[in-house]
């Protein structure tokens, strides 16, 4: 059944306040399924942002990110927090603070971000090697996955393990918590941390809230759960610019030593940010007023999910959060005629080719015209069995380009590829 959400004055741009071109791109980013890092600033979270203090936090004297700072630490029950321009940084920056002295390793899921998709940071400033694990559930890694896989001893052939890193929501999955917790044990065994690439971790909490039948706009609700799910972890690295909407940002949690210590690398990545505070207010404002949206976005992924299942759309993945990675080959749609059928439309919706990710300004209608138009597409090709529009025509190019904002140009197929991997 097609999901209703009531209007919300907060996730809104108006004309008068934040100009016709950005209520536009409001428009064009509730249709836009490329990531979740697609979210645009609203009016409300900027008018909050332009309050904030205006000290120098590298001084850390700017109020407003202190605390910032101060409420994450306390939402996940850890003594200190540190705030970052991206999860990427927070990532690296925790991998660097926990790694001593080579030779060592780290334990890590072959799809963690950490590894793939950070530009081979562990080796470039922690002077790492990760040892990648196939999960044999092909969901999440286990004990009976890691505990083979330990280096420990002193044979001078291995780099012994000193860090575990999970991530969690991986492509949107939870990892279960009773097996983090059993991952955790297995660690602190072996004197190894743990690290939790919390990228999305505000998903995984926003589905815990809906399954215990708390409340999300609840502080104490939402710091019980970010409490649980970090407690097995010595740092967790929690993005703010991911699905609940901050413009910028991502934090770390630890120890105290250890955020000190974090601070210091912060310092030497470049990474110190001087007149901090409305970065840091606007990602407030995106916890208090955007977190409790997530259970929307989730249900909306469970529609797309339906929507497209009864239509014979092979789903790829378990759908417990924001994603839904989808096959239309499974009803002799080729991805790329999907994608470019959808960008075609008179009100375009764009995908990061089979992975979908939705979040908090994500329209009802873009999921309906999305099921919609695999439905037609189905429909003509059971008739025709052809489809009229199978390559990326000319037009559809430029509808991408106009549709992301971009100068007219010419495109090709591998650009746009390139474009969907970068979405991450
Ligand atoms: C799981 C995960 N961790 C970390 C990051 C890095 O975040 P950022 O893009 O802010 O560097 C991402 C980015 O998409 C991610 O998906």
């Amino acid at each position: 059944m097609p999901v209703a959400i009531p209007k919300n004055a907060n996730a809104e741009v108006t004309a008068e306040v934040g100009g016709q071109a950005n209520v536009d791109t409001l428009h064009r980013t509730s249709r836009d399924f490329r990531s979740d890092t697609i979210t645009i600033p609203t009016d409300a979270q900027l008018l909050f942002a332009l309050q904030a203090s205006r000290g120098d936090d590298v001084y850390g004297e700017d109020p407003s990110t202190t605390a910032l700072e101060s409420r994450i630490a306390k939402l996940t029950g850890k003594a200190a927090a540190l705030f970052a321009v991206s999860g990427t940084m927070t990532n690296q920056l925790s991998i660097r603070t926990h790694m001593k002295q080579p030779p060592h390793s780290i334990i890590t899921d072959w799809r963690a971000h950490v590894h793939k998709m950070e530009a081979g940071g562990i080796a470039m400033f922690s002077q790492a090697t990760t040892h990648q694990l196939v999960p044999a559930n092909g969901i999440h890694l286990t004990v009976e996955d890691i505990e083979p896989a330990l280096q420990l001893g002193d044979n001078i052939h291995i780099a012994p393990t000193k860090l575990i890193c999970l991530e969690n929501t991986l492509s949107g999955m939870i990892f279960p918590q009773d097996e983090v917790v059993k991952i955790g044990e297995l660690a602190k065994k072996h004197d190894i941390a743990m690290h939790l690439d919390g990228a999305r971790i505000w998903n995984a909490a926003a589905a815990e809230i809906e399954k215990r039948g708390l409340d999300a706009s609840k502080e104490e609700d939402l710091q019980t759960v970010l409490t649980e799910l970090c407690a097995p972890f010595d740092s967790a690295s929690l993005c703010l610019s991911k699905g609940i909407g901050a413009p910028i940002g991502s934090a770390i949690v630890g120890t105290k030593e250890f955020i000190a210590r974090a601070k210091w690398f912060r310092k030497a990545f470049g990474g110190g940010i001087r007149q901090c505070g409305g970065l840091s207010a606007a990602a407030d404002y995106a916890i208090t007023n955007h977190f409790p949206r997530l259970a929307t976005t989730h249900k909306l992924a469970k529609r797309l999910e339906e929507g497209l299942r009864e239509l014979g759309v092979d789903i790829l993945a378990p759908v417990d959060t924001n994603m839904v990675f989808f096959n239309p080959k499974s009803i002799g749609l080729p991805l790329d005629a999907v994608m470019t059928r959808a960008a075609a439309l008179p009100d375009p919706i764009i995908l990061g080719r089979e992975r979908l990710v939705l979040h908090h300004q994500i329209s009802p209608e873009a999921i309906e015209s999305l099921i919609a138009c695999v439905a037609e597409l189905k429909k003509e090709k059971e008739e025709n069995g052809e489809l009229k529009e199978a390559e990326m025509t000319k037009q559809a190019k430029e509808r991408v380009h106009v549709f992301a904002g971009r100068e007219k140009e010419e495109t090709n197929e591998a650009d746009l590829r390139k474009q969907a991997a970068l979405g991450y």
